[in-house]
């Protein structure tokens, strides 16, 4: 144990001016402990909730009970989300604070809910993109970068990777697509391409799917086709200083510019009310689009079927526009066919089965991925609903009690 502490590389011992800027950033406090002289209190009238400082502890409170609103998400630069814990596990509250507008209000996903609920848990892919511990908010750190080792040769610097190793460093959060599905466990490490662990779909616009991100803007747009590997995000963000000249960044490939200066201004327009956090303000659509049709890989490869349906499943249910389901069913008949152990495979199945009114083939589907993965409480829950039967429940109580309240 000693040993391990005495090689342990402290990234701040030599690299103390890169730390000490880090340490400001955006990025380094996109989650963390919530330090109550930091926050303001507010209400939300409409739901009879109010944001309330006691002490050192921001509570949030409704007519009925209250709870500590422990930890949170976002650095506040557009806006803030609050979670709780409730028996050791954290859940997200339904209330955030938006920076813009200086006032708390539901945070973004719960816009349409006629009640804001309590039982949402904060997951591990939100920590993913969040923290650089996806068991516990606690900000970005060196290694989401640069890897983790205690052997200096072996921790990378992105700029000196081939462009997919490079790129994916910076897509593994900054890249959502219409529907982004795990291919594997979440095996990502910097260095690596995240096409291996990860399919991403880009869709032509629709209405109904809001959030977009930087990296499939970029992809899209006109400089990008035209540049191809020699633009990336690197061109314009060094990731530890917040100063950059944007402009001298375009006259890189732009030498005879028709105007002299303020090229973003022009043509990286910030869209007007940014709330949520998860859409893209500043546009990086530059030089405009290169519309997409259907649904394509970010990563250019013919997704399967498997994937595809997948993604129809989610985008049905983002636009409710069930003839997605249609298009969604063979695609995953057939990825079935091949018996995968597949666990959300089969559960979407499922729930694709329950929808149509076919519940005895949906419940077997159902059971056939809790026999592959008995750790999913949503889907337990599921099945719970459909048959009625209060085993489900309990054993989905007992891997994620959900807060009463
Ligand atoms: C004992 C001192 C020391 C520690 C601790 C240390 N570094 Fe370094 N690091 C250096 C030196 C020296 C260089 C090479 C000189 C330079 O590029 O500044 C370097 C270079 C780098 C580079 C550039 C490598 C390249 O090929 O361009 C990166 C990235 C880096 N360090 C990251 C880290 C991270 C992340 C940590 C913590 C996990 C860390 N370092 C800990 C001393 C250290
Ligand atoms: C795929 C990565 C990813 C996931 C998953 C993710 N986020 Fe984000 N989030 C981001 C990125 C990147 C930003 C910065 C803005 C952008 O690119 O849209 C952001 C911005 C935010 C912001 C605004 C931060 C600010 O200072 O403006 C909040 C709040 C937020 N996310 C909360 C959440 C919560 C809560 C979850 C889980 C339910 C979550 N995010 C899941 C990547 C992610
Ligand atoms: C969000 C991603 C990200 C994080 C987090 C990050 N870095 Fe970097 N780092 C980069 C990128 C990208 C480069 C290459 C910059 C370039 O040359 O354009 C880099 C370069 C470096 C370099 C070598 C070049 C230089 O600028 O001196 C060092 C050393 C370094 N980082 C240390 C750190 C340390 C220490 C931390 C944590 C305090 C850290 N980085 C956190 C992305 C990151
Ligand atoms: C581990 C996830 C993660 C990685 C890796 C990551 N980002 Fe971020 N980034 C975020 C989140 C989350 C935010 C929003 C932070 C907030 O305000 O809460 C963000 C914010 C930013 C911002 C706006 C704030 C600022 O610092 O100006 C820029 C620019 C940015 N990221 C660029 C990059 C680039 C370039 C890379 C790749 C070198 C990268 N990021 C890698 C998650 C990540
Ligand atoms: C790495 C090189 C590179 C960078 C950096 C770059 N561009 Fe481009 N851009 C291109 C290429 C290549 C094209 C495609 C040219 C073509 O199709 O004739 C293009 C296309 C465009 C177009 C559309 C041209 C048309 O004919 O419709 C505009 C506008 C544009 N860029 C503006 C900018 C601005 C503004 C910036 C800085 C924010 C910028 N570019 C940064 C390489 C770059
Ligand atoms: C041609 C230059 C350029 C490139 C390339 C570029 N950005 Fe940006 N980015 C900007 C500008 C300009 C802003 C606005 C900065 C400001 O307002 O201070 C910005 C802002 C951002 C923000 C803050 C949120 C927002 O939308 O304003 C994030 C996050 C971000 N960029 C991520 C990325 C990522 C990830 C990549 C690579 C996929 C990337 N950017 C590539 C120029 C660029
Ligand atoms: C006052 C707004 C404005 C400013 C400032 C501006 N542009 Fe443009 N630019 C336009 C408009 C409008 C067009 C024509 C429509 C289009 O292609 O987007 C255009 C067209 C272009 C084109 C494609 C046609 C051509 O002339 O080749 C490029 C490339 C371009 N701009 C680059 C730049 C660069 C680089 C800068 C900064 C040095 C810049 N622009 C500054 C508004 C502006």
């Amino acid at each position: 144990m000693l040993l391990l502490f005495a090689t342990a590389l402290v990234c701040g011992d030599c690299h103390q001016a890169i730390a000490d800027r880090w340490k400001r950033s955006p990025m380094a406090n996109s989650s963390g402990l919530v330090q109550a002289a930091g926050e303001s209190a507010g209400t939300l009238r409409r739901f009879s909730l109010a944001v309330k400082k006691t002490g050192d502890v921001l509570q949030l409170h409704w007519p009925e009970g209250a709870v500590d609103l422990t930890h949170f998400i976002g650095s506040k630069r557009m806006g803030r989300s609050y979670a709780f814990l409730y028996q050791g596990n954290l859940f997200q509250a339904p209330v955030g604070y938006y920076a813009n507008r200086r006032l708390w209000d539901l945070p973004p996903g719960y816009e349409r809910d006629p009640h804001p609920d309590f039982k949402r848990p904060i997951t591990a892919e939100c920590l993913g993109c969040h923290s650089s511990d996806t068991a516990r908010p606690s900000g970005i750190g060196c290694r989401s970068c640069h890897g983790e080792s205690d052997d200096h040769a072996k921790l990378v610097n992105p700029a000196k990777l081939a462009s997919r190793q490079r790129d994916s460093v910076c897509e593994q959060c900054h890249l959502a697509g219409a529907v982004r599905l795990s291919r594997v466990a979440s095996t990502y490490q910097p260095g690596g391409d995240l096409a291996t662990s990860v399919e991403v779909l880009l869709a032509a616009s629709r209405p109904g799917v809001m959030v977009n991100s930087h990296a499939e803007q970029l992809k899209t747009s006109r400089c990008k086709q035209g540049a191809g590997d020699k633009l990336s995000c690197l061109t314009c963000h060094n990731p530890h200083s917040q100063a950059a000249d944007y402009n001298a960044a375009c006259l890189g490939c732009h030498a005879k510019p028709h105007k002299p200066a303020g090229c973003v201004d022009c043509h990286m327009p910030k869209s007007r009310a940014q709330d949520g956090g998860h859409t893209v303000f500043t546009s990086h659509a530059i030089g405009g689009t290169v519309p997409v049709r259907d649904l394509r890989s970010y990563f250019g490869r013919t997704p399967s079927n498997r994937d595809l349906g997948m993604a129809y499943v989610r985008l049905a249910s983002q636009t409710n526009d069930t003839t997605l389901l249609e298009k969604a069913w063979p695609l995953l008949r057939d990825a079935a066919a091949k018996q995968p152990r597949d666990p959300e495979l089969y559960a979407t199945i499922a729930s694709l089965l329950a929808a149509g009114g076919r519940k005895e083939q949906a419940v077997a589907y159902y059971q056939l991925s809790l026999r592959q993965e008995p750790r999913q409480p949503g889907t337990l829950r599921k099945l719970a609903e459909l048959t009625g039967e209060g085993k489900y429940r309990d054993a989905a109580e007992r891997l994620l009690p959900l807060p009463k309240f």
